[in-house]
């Protein structure tokens, strides 16, 4: 399996293995919004690719802000149903991460899960003083400090636009 920039020509597999990944989501819709957003950042939007050229999984994370401060919002986040659990998606995560330090971002933000997020790093995104946009996600609004952060980087999040049209 490699890691590597999304193409243009990845689009289609991509909104399907999404649609796949989140059958009943709206996922899928706003990643396409996510594509034609002024907030898409082409070196964060990764494809897990096998060895026979098929896409097994897609990340992508988009501008956003922590106050007036420029971040990164993680998700979509999936992978084919077929090929879940075994690697994939941490994969893809530890690459957001080291694209992410590479560019100097400040941090990742994310709305996800407790139970997988927490063993790349993610906190609870209000213990590093960043707030959430809805209280009532709780703890499942998580950030990732990266080296770039430091603590005059606080106030509330905002995702890229796509994600308040949800
Ligand atoms: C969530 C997802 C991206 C993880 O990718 P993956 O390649 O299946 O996961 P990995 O193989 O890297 O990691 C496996 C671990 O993730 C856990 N995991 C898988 N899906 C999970 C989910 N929806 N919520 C919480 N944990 C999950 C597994 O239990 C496993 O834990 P373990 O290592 O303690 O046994 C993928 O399963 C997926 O696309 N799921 C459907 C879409 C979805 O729910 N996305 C939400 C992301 S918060």
């Amino acid at each position: 399996m490699m890691i590597r920039r999304e193409r243009a020509p990845d689009r289609p597999e991509i909104l399907a293995l999404i649609e796949a990944a989140f059958p009943e989501g709206v996922e899928a819709h706003l990643l396409r919004e996510l594509f034609a957003a002024r907030e898409y950042i082409p070196e964060l939007s990764l494809v897990a690719e096998s060895p026979d050229g098929a896409v097994l999984g897609h990340v992508i994370s988009t501008r956003a802000w922590i106050g007036d401060n420029p971040a990164l919002g993680l998700g979509p986040l999936g992978v084919l149903p077929a090929r879940q659990g075994r690697g994939v998606g941490s994969a893809l995560v530890k690459a957001s991460i080291g694209a992410a330090n590479g560019l100097g971002e400040p941090a990742i933000v994310l709305l996800g899960s407790t139970e997988y997020y927490p063993r790349f790093g993610f906190v609870p995104a209000d213990s590093v003083g960043i707030a959430s946009p809805d209280p009532s996600w709780g703890s499942h609004f998580m950030a990732l400090p990266l080296a770039a952060f430091h603590p005059g980087i606080r106030g509330r999040f905002r995702y890229a636009e796509p994600f308040n049209r949800l």
